[in-house]
């Protein structure tokens, strides 16, 4: 039990982490499930207590040294990280919508949230990463690969994301760490979904081949890339959009 692998994932209180938790422990990680919201975390966690060992730690990203401080704390719960999972969703208002409606004074915090964020993660979880091989995902948006009208600045922001895991990626490979971008599009069923309400879901729907994945569609994924299975795999930057872009 002891030596079991240990996940953390940032943001697995949300609709994606969630099914990435659930997931992660039906294949016999031990979990760290960050989230902002404590109570949200806690009921996630208690609901959990049968599958295996899930821990919950709660922090806002936007707290000075968050990312130290949560790898930190885990790393002192577990003993090791194995694999980090950057699920948050930190978009304030005013970033999608039609570029001439945006805030432009919202757009630096935003960067700072999204890829700046990331990098302070990877940062710190990477003397925990390269002891065994680990591996970071961030989860970034079709935005970033797609464009398409009112994604003007997420799109900026994912590109962003993306460029650097496919760049550190290529440096880790040295120390064994391997590093992949998970792009979800259009997720049934999440909030990011009831935000955007039915009729955008609908006409998305409408385009996707294969059918809209759940949260529960992409989980298997992120789980699979952490595993033993994908340890000559690096780099990459995977659509699950039920063939909505390719
Ligand atoms: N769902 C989609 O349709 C979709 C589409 C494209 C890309 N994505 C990307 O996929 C990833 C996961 O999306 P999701 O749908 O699972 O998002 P979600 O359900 O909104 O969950 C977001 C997570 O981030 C946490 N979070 C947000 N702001 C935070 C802050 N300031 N400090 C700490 N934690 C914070 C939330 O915690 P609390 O709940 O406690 O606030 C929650 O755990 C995100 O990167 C998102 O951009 C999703």
């Amino acid at each position: 039990m002891i030596d079991r692998k240990v996940m953390l994932i940032a943001g697995g209180s949300g609709s994606i982490g969630g099914a990435i938790v659930r997931e992660a422990m039906i294949h016999g990680w031990q979990v760290a499930v960050h989230g902002r919201n404590e109570d949200k975390v806690h009921a996630l966690v208690a609901g959990l207590a049968e599958e295996g060992i899930a821990e919950g730690f709660v922090c806002d990203i936007r707290e000075d040294d968050a990312a130290e401080v949560l790898v930190a704390d885990v790393a002192e719960q577990f003993g090791r990280i194995d694999a980090v999972i950057d699920c948050t969703a930190t978009g304030p208002e005013g970033i999608t919508g039609l570029f001439a409606d945006t805030d432009p004074a919202a757009y630096a915090e935003f960067l700072g949230l999204s890829v700046g964020w990331l990098q302070r993660l990877a940062h710190a979880a990477y003397p925990f990463l390269e002891l065994e091989g680990g591996t970071l995902i961030a989860f970034v948006s079709d935005a970033g690969i797609h464009a398409a009208p009112r994604q003007t600045l997420i799109g900026a922001a994912r590109a962003g994301s993306i460029g650097f895991i496919r760049n550190f990626a290529m440096e880790a490979a040295r120390d064994g760490i391997r590093a992949h971008a998970i792009s979800p599009s259009f997720v049934k069923g999440s909030d990011s979904a009831r935000r955007m309400g039915s009729e955008r879901m609908a006409k998305a729907a409408k385009r996707a081949g294969l059918g809209l994945p759940t949260a529960g569609d992409i989980a298997p994924l992120a789980v699979f890339l952490c595993g033993d299975g994908a340890r000559k795999i690096t780099g990459q930057v995977i659509s699950v959009n039920g063939g909505l872009n390719a």
